[in-house]
């Protein structure tokens, strides 16, 4: 409760608390209407003209106040939700960019509570409105029940019979809930399925393969079970409701009849009875109120809660390093007996690699399909952290590193890069954000990665916007997209590690060749801070250009050396390189 309303007051202090008081001013009016209409009926009885009148204004004060009240306060606090559904999506896109490790990002606990976050924010702003009527509901029927014991203090205990519908309501919620975190990443397969089904960028594809119905089918093989948990939860929920509520509307019109029965019996004013009857029939209509909210209110706290887990598992997995790298790297990176699981899976996808990688080398990781050439990379970005050994930068261990700082101090394409879709300028700009406005810098970093043909092939040069996102935006070739990522990587100015996993795979080998070989001469005399370049690549013709070569398999380093050296030992690495020389001959 407490983080829904910081979160709510932060959005937007002064709307919030203009709504709130003008709720609580409603709350208060309201319940005066029955006893007002006593004095009335005194005042017309005992003929006291001056109280009737009283009375009479008072009514019309009260009843118009408190809707008024009501209305403004709606109008208020609906907007202060409004600017809370931004305030999450803030959060939760600050909450992610902490994780500072991707693995942590994917790991699924995190991702089920981050989709039911996700999926219900839209829901906030109902589910608030309903708390808050519920709570000014609340606040009414202590009023009313103030009123109703000074006449007749047995009335007290009228409220005590909505325990069992608000208990059962509470029950209920949490039932439901747990019902739909279980079945959270049904919900986020079948959904992905679905966005992959209407995806353009998958459009072709899916059409020479004819894969709309092998889409549809295992969309609802997800969905269909998904739903049925969910509705037969649901059915089960309303039905324990109902039964709540009708034991509850029973016992309460019992317990008013009785209760003016004997007010008749005795001594009571006509007024008093009119108001145990007005007031009790309120009383009725604001319990049924609250029980009737009483399931927004527990959804909204459930999905706070689920908020509230997804900060503190950012608050725990958060990196804590404080040091930062020297601008220059003198002698170089070490992993020591480096391991790494991928979270959920049983086999370690690295395994107790030593590697030493001197200032100012190129180094090649070579190695089959899922060898852990990319994982290697990841460890190397910090992205990930090992499971077991270490990584240390001229002796300082990466753990220790503040990892945002760290990473200012790299650069590189990804095997997985993004297309990001803006114009050219800027899709190459994003290496370094704050140069992005600059074409000249943007023209620099296109030459340092020897791609700066890509400004003649496009048809508006550096200003062409990029992908469909765009109205007017083009598509680029693969190898195009591939020169944006590697002029992207380029546009940091002396990063300490440069990485370049497979980034010119789409490239021909001649391209591929001439970039590489750009690289090793530019690493070996242009290089006075002692940047590491590290290359993964499936070409050995470009591999051969390496100061050194690492060969993995099976995530473990086999072999360690030079192009001459590992020929020399006529290892794995000889065999694959004389492979592939044939395979071109
Ligand atoms: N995010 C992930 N979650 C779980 N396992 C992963 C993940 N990424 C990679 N793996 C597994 O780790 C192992 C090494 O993968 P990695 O991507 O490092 O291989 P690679 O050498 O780069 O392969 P490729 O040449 O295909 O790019 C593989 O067995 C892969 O299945
Ligand atoms: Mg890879």
């Amino acid at each position: 409760m407490r983080l829904l309303f910081s979160t709510a007051a932060a959005g937007d202090p002064s709307g919030f608390r203009v709504g709130m008081a003008l709720l609580v001013v409603s709350a208060v009016l309201r319940p005066l209407f029955p006893l007002l209409f006593k004095v009335l009926v005194d005042g017309v009885l005992g003929h006291h003209v001056a109280s009737v009148v009283l009375a009479a204004v008072g009514l019309g004060l009260v009843t118009a106040g408190g809707t008024a009240a009501g209305s403004y306060s709606s109008l208020y606090l609906w907007n202060v939700w409004e600017r809370m559904t931004v305030t999450i999506d803030e959060q939760l896109v600050g909450m992610a960019s902490r994780l500072g490790r991707v693995d942590r990002v994917e790991r699924r606990e995190y991702l089920d509570h981050l989709t039911l976050v996700r999926t219900n924010r839209g829901r906030f702003q109902e589910s608030m409105m309903a708390l808050l009527f519920s709570l000014s509901l609340a606040l009414q029927v202590v009023i009313t029940v103030v009123i109703l014991a000074a006449i007749q203090p047995l009335l007290l205990l009228l409220p005590l019979f909505s325990a069992v519908p608000i208990l059962a309501s509470r029950w209920v919620e949490s039932y439901v809930h747990g019902v739909r975190r279980r079945t959270a990443h049904l919900f986020r397969v079948a959904n992905a399925f679905m966005m992959l089904a209407i995806d353009a960028a998958a459009a072709g594809e899916l059409r020479v393969l004819r894969l709309r119905d092998f889409l549809i089918q295992r969309h609802r093989a997800e969905w269909w079970p998904m739903v049925r948990r969910r509705s037969r939860a649901q059915m089960f929920a309303v039905a324990v409701s109902a039964a709540a509520m009708l034991l509850f509307t029973l016992g309460f019109g019992g317990a008013v009849l009785l209760i003016t029965v004997r007010s008749v019996r005795g001594s009571a004013t006509l007024g008093s009875v009119v108001l145990v009857l007005t007031a009790g029939q309120q009383l009725h209509n604001q319990i049924a109120g609250v029980i009737g909210t009483a399931p927004d209110l527990f959804r909204v706290l459930e999905l706070m809660r689920e908020y509230a887990w997804l900060a503190r598992y950012v608050d725990q997995n958060e990196d804590r390093g404080t040091l930062h790298a020297g601008q220059t790297l003198r002698h170089g990176i070490r992993l020591e007996q480096v391991s790494f699981r991928y979270p959920g899976s049983e086999d370690e996808a690295v395994h107790d690699v030593s590697l030493e990688l001197p200032a100012g080398s190129v180094v090649a990781l070579v190695g089959p399909n899922g060898a852990g050439k990319s994982t290697v990379v990841k460890l190397l970005c910090g992205l990930i952290g090992p499971t077991s050994g270490r990584i240390l930068v001229d002796g300082v261990d990466v753990a220790d590193f503040d990892l945002p700082g760290w990473r200012t101090e790299l650069s590189g394409a990804f095997q997985d890069f993004i297309r990001l879709e803006v114009v050219a300028r800027e899709s190459v700009g994003a290496g370094s954000v704050a140069q992005i406005e600059s074409p000249a810098a943007v023209r620099q970093a296109l030459r340092r990665a020897d791609v700066a043909e890509l400004e003649r092939e496009l048809p508006h040069g550096l200003e062409t916007p990029l992908g469909r996102a765009f109205l007017k935006g083009i598509d680029l070739s693969g190898g195009q997209w591939q020169k944006v990522a590697l002029g992207r990587a380029m546009m940091r100015d002396g990063p300490l590690v440069l990485v370049l996993d497979e980034p010119t795979y789409s490239l021909d080998v001649e391209s591929e060749r001439r970039v590489f070989e750009w690289f090793a001469r530019v690493a070996a005399t242009e290089n006075p801070i002692g940047t590491i370049t590290v290359i993964v690549s499936h070409r050995f013709s470009t591999v051969r250009t390496a100061s050194r070569i690492a060969v993995l398999d099976e995530g473990r380093l086999m072999e360690w050396g030079t192009h001459a050296e590992l020929m020399a030992a006529g290892g794995r690495y000889a065999t694959m390189y004389r492979t592939q020389a044939e395979g071109y001959r």
